[in-house]
């Protein structure tokens, strides 16, 4: 039990500065924003920390007095990461090992970003966090393997499955389908693959509470953290595109096709039909219960910049 000892000593304190391996991504902008409200960030870009180099990894890192770190910064591009299978590997499974191993050194807590494509889709109920991940693409793969390493490297670390993010930093599907809908009369989304949107205003806070609780120190394990509700693709979709009509957009499509994910042709690796994840472990832990994500999206919408007219 060296760890719980040292860990607790280590992480315990308000003012361990907290890094966030970022680089400028959707998630990490928003988490830096967040987390630096209350303590000292120290954000690392691409330019400051290259993820495909150990030896940098292990320099930037082991020269940085930190209590707590986020990985965010991975290979997130699903169909590149299939077609390019050692890159996504050396990325978002070996970098998230070394990352996991150095902090572990420094006694610092490692919480590491990961996704729902780490289950085959298979399942009629979402997903929990005692389900076993079965990957049906690379980066499934490649996430799986990291979150057994960072796991492996202290059983005190955090692995934080996500899904669908969305939010102010970072263009991503809304602000897609409504590109499409304004330029296409006909756009088509998927019917029968079933999600939860993630808001990353709203997961930022998610992360903050789990990891800077006051009496229990940080959570570890597997947590699933996304908003409330299951959606179909096209039912995404189809929200986006009605809030932009509220914000004033016009002349966007009427419809949009549903279609089945094996009829989607650019999709080279394969996706799990149903990935909705189950947040109960979370909410037992934080007493937060994550709001609906139609009402998350019409926070992103109405209070934010997207979809002005
Ligand atoms: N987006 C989703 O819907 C989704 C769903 C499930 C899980 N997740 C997970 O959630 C986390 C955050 O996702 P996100 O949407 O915020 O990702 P993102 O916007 O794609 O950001 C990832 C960042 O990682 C950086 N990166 C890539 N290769 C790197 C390298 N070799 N060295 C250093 N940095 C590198 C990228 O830099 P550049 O900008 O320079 O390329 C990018 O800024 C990821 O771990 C992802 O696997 C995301």
């Amino acid at each position: 039990m060296w760890f719980d000892e040292n860990y607790h000593r280590a992480v315990g304190t308000r003012d361990s500065p907290v890094v966030v391996v970022w680089s400028g991504g959707r998630l990490g902008s928003v988490l830096v924003g967040q987390i630096s409200k209350h303590r000292r960030v120290i954000a690392l870009g691409r330019g400051d920390l290259d993820l495909t180099h150990a030896g940098s990894i292990r320099r930037v890192l082991g020269a940085i007095d930190y209590g707590y770190l986020f990985l965010t910064a991975a290979l997130t591009d699903v169909d590149y990461c299939e077609t390019h299978p050692r890159e996504a590997y050396v990325i978002n499974a070996e970098a998230a090992g070394i990352v996991a191993e150095v902090s572990a050194e420094k006694c610092a807590h490692v919480t590491y970003l990961s996704t729902d494509m780490v289950f085959d889709g298979s399942s009629a109920v979402p997903y929990r966090e005692t389900d076993p991940p079965l990957p049906i693409s690379v980066y499934g793969h490649t996430k799986h393997d990291g979150e057994r390493r960072v796991l492996a490297a202290s059983g005190g670390n955090l692995v934080a499955r996500v899904s669908w993010l969305f939010g102010p930093s970072r263009p991503g599907f809304p602000e897609w389908i409504v590109r499409q809908a304004a330029s296409c009369e006909y756009p088509a989304l998927p019917e029968d693959k079933f999600a939860r949107p993630t808001y990353t205003v709203d997961l930022a806070e998610w992360l903050e509470a789990l990891v800077f609780r006051n009496d229990e120190g940080p959570a570890s394990g597997v947590v699933h953290l996304c908003n409330d509700g299951t959606c179909s693709w096209k039912e995404w979709g189809e929200a986006c595109v009605d809030l932009a009509r509220v914000r004033g957009m016009k002349n966007l499509a009427q419809k949009i096709r549903g279609i089945s994910l094996a009829e989607v042709e650019a999709f080279v690796a394969s996706r799990p039909l149903n990935s909705a994840m189950y947040t109960g472990k979370f909410s037992k832990l934080t007493g937060i219960r994550p709001r609906p994500w139609s009402e998350a999206l019409r926070h992103f919408v109405i209070q934010g910049e997207a979809f002005r007219a």
